[in-house]
């Protein structure tokens, strides 16, 4: 599956009957990097959960190429193309590694974990230990890998780069970059760090209280820098 425009319109949900986020409306034109930012508690991760339909829906669409998803059920979501890493690291703690990474295939063949290995050499070091023996940095390696093996034509990255080493971190944007650039996927990410987000995206969303506050390219972004305080505060001073 190449990567896939995501269109977003008139978006509201949240938890049972509280809702987080207010009627959002985005698009992702395929094989683009969007970033979203905005401070703690903002609605980020709600958001992208909704997305992937882990959450109450209560209005609004959701297209992976023209095709709504809305109605359906987080497994089928991933079977339209969807790719999710939450921030929650959500890897099973009693499997191995590589039993991880095989339940993220989605029926391609075994050969093609060399992928994952490729990309973090420490997961093959460690691919017959348990979830629950990894450090935070190895979860967030096999969480990410899991979902890139299932070729996601939109992947929805929650804070990637949280507890990985510098070096992993930069890898890590370049491969993502790549992945986008080749066509392969479209990319909607979570991130803290101002100048990680704005480097990597060519369009930005910034979220305030479950709403789009601000939208446009990094670019412009970068260049004001009164909206950057305003939007982020102490933490947009990276
Ligand atoms: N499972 C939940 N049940 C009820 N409320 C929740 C739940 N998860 C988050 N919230 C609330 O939703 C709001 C938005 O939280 P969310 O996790 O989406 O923010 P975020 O922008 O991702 O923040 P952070 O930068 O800290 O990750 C917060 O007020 C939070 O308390
Ligand atoms: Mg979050």
């Amino acid at each position: 599956m190449p990567a896939a425009t995501l269109h977003v319109n008139g978006l509201s949900s949240g938890y049972g009957r509280t809702v987080i986020v207010e009627d959002v409306s985005f698009s992702v034109p395929a094989g683009q990097r969007m970033a979203i930012i905005g401070r703690n508690g903002m609605g980020k991760t709600t958001l992208l959960s909704t997305l992937m339909g882990l959450t109450t829906h209560h209005a609004g669409t959701i297209a992976v190429e023209g095709a709504g998803v809305e109605k359906l059920s987080a497994s089928r979501r991933a079977y339209a193309g969807l790719g999710y890493v939450p921030q929650t690291r959500d890897i099973f703690r009693t499997l191995t590694v590589e039993e991880n990474l095989v339940s993220g295939l989605k029926g391609r063949a075994k050969t093609n974990l060399d992928e994952a290995y490729h990309l973090f050499p420490r997961l093959r070091e460690r691919r017959r230990n348990l979830g629950w023996q990894l450090s935070g940095g190895e979860q967030q390696m096999l969480s990410t890998a899991r979902a890139l093996l299932g070729k996601p034509s939109v992947l929805l990255l929650d804070e990637p780069l949280e507890g990985l080493a510098p070096v992993i971190c930069q890898e890590l944007m370049a491969a993502f970059t790549e992945l986008a650039k080749a066509g392969t996927t479209t990319i909607l990410l979570v991130e803290q760090n101002l100048k990680t987000a704005l480097a990597f995206a060519e369009e930005v969303l910034v979220m305030e209280r479950g709403r789009i506050v601000w939208s446009g390219q990094s670019e412009a972004l970068s260049s004001e820098p009164h909206l950057i305080d305003k939007f982020m505060g102490v933490a947009g001073v990276h």
